[in-house]
């Protein structure tokens, strides 16, 4: 039987999502189809129900529906509920649930890539917007040591601290006082949308005068796949990673969530990495 998926968000044209999801079919031989749908805000409740009338096995959310798309749910698994955020829904008789597996993925990668990395790990997370709350949260309840949460806007790091507050050390710090404490992380987690095309790519969320060598630096974006902070946090001696490998493992669970089977992470970051390669040699 061949199942419709696809993904809802607006803008959506860069999405790698359906390179990603329809090479997976085809390497487990599915004849299924992943589509990406440009939604406004306004449409999205007349989009779902189209969705629900078409039987689609389920779709992804992103910007800006992964918290609108909460009240047109028939239910929520705990993460997604307790993040008050969505990025996968299944559709099962007519039923939509939805799950958020971007902080998952973003465990994954690690694990995948540093296995020891998290052991009793000190962490930072730069940025205080919907990614870095599914990232925190999920950190803080996976027993590392310490979250720490900095952004422009002080207020947002401190409500995010407070959520992480019941499993772990953690504390709000303005960009000086990061900036000034990073020689005591041994992870720091680039959440803003600082350095990505439209944000100006030559922009900072903070300097990495006093990071230390060997320090784990993740920055989730991944196009372009390095970015100016990634790129100074290598010079510094930090051990990096991309955006890629985190969006390769969510969409990797929700792909779990639609077919009961995990598909292969690591040739698709491989994939993805030369694709976006190519994008950029041929502009
Ligand atoms: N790799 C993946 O799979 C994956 C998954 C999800 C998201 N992401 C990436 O993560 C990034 C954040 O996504 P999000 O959904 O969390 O976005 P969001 O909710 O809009 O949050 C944006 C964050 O960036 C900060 N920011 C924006 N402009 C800034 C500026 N000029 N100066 C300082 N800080 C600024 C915001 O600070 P304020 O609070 O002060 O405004 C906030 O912390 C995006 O680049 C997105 O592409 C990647």
């Amino acid at each position: 039987m061949s199942f419709l998926l696809g993904v809802l968000g607006d803008p959506i044209g860069h999405s790698l999502s359906p390179i990603m999801h329809n090479r997976w079919y085809k390497e487990w031989n599915y004849p299924h189809y992943y589509h990406a749908f440009r939604l406004s805000k306004e449409n999205l409740s007349d989009g779902v129900k189209g969705l629900k009338a078409l039987q689609f096995k389920g779709f992804n959310v992103t910007i800006p529906h992964k918290v609108d798309i909460l009240s047109l749910l028939d239910e929520l698994d705990d993460e997604a509920s307790e993040l008050g955020a969505v990025n996968t829904v299944v559709q099962e008789k007519g039923r939509l649930k939805g799950y958020n597996t971007d902080g998952r993925g973003l465990i994954s990668a690690i694990n995948e890539k540093w296995p020891t990395a998290l052991e009793k790990a000190k962490v930072l997370m730069i940025g205080a917007g919907g990614a870095s709350l599914g990232v925190a949260l999920t950190l803080a309840k996976s027993g590392v040591s310490q979250v720490d949460v900095t952004n422009r806007t002080i207020e947002k790091a401190e409500a995010i601290s407070q959520k992480c507050s019941p499993f772990v050390q953690t504390k709000a710090l303005s960009l000086t006082e990061a900036e000034e404490t990073l020689g005591t992380y041994t992870m720091v987690i680039q959440s803003t949308s600082l350095g990505m095309g439209p944000h100006g790519l030559d922009q900072m969320p903070l300097v990495v005068n006093q990071l230390q060598k060997g320090t784990y630096c993740i920055d989730l974006i991944y196009n372009p796949l390095q970015t100016r902070w990634l790129k100074e946090a290598e010079e510094k001696g930090a051990l990096t990673m991309n955006g890629l490998p985190m969006l390769v493992h969510q969409g990797a669970l929700s792909f779990e969530h639609w077919f009961g089977v995990m598909p292969d992470t690591a040739s698709m970051i491989t994939f993805l990495t030369q694709h976006l390669e190519e994008t950029h040699a041929n502009r």
